[in-house]
């Protein structure tokens, strides 16, 4: 199950694949990262609780009112595509040792699964698709799919040794 230990090597013309449609999406990114979330919703409602500004919000509470909301999209398109950038440099995933200890804990803490994982990452590359779709191919999914997977994989290791 592609972990760490397993690492493919990503290549420069998949990095270009995903900084090329990041550049696109960058000017609209907030917007792009609301859709990301929504996304995440619609494919798994069960989700919705696991964000302690959205439990606390109610049912019926506009998604779109929410900063952090936002804010963990973002952070998730730009991580994705950092990792992306840095797995051709190092075939590594090089997030912060303090941040990914960080990111460990906290998932833990919102009992993020591994299924969730999977919800995230089909959103993400729905929303690429949505956003950028005359620059779509198979081989530009391949390359967001494997910077997603490593950074993915870093961060359930985090949450192994939190946990
Ligand atoms: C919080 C990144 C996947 C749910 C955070 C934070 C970051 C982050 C940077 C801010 C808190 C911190 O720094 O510790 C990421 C990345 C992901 C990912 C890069 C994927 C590669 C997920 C998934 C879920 C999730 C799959 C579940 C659907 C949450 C929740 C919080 C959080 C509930 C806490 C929000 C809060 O209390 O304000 N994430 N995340 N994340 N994330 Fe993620």
């Amino acid at each position: 199950r592609g972990g760490r230990e397993n690492q493919m090597a990503f290549s420069e013309a998949q990095e270009e694949l995903v900084l090329r449609s990041w550049k696109a999406m960058k000017p609209d990114s907030e917007s792009i990262a609301l859709k990301f979330f929504l996304r995440i919703f619609e494919i798994a409602p069960a989700a919705k609780p696991m964000f302690p500004f959205l439990r606390d919000a109610g049912e019926d509470a506009p998604l779109e009112s929410h900063p952090k909301l936002k804010a963990h999209a973002v952070t998730v398109f730009v991580m994705a595509c950092e990792s992306a950038t840095q797995l051709r440099k190092t075939g590594d995933v090089k997030v912060r040792e303090a941040t990914l200890r960080r990111l460990g804990a906290t998932h833990v803490r919102a009992g993020v699964a591994d299924a969730h994982f999977e919800v995230v990452k089909t959103a993400l590359l729905d929303t690429i698709e949505g956003a950028v779709p005359e620059m779509w191919t198979p081989e530009m999914k391949a390359a967001w799919e494997e910077a997603y997977d490593q950074l993915a994989a870093a961060i359930k290791e985090e949450m192994k040794l939190a946990a």
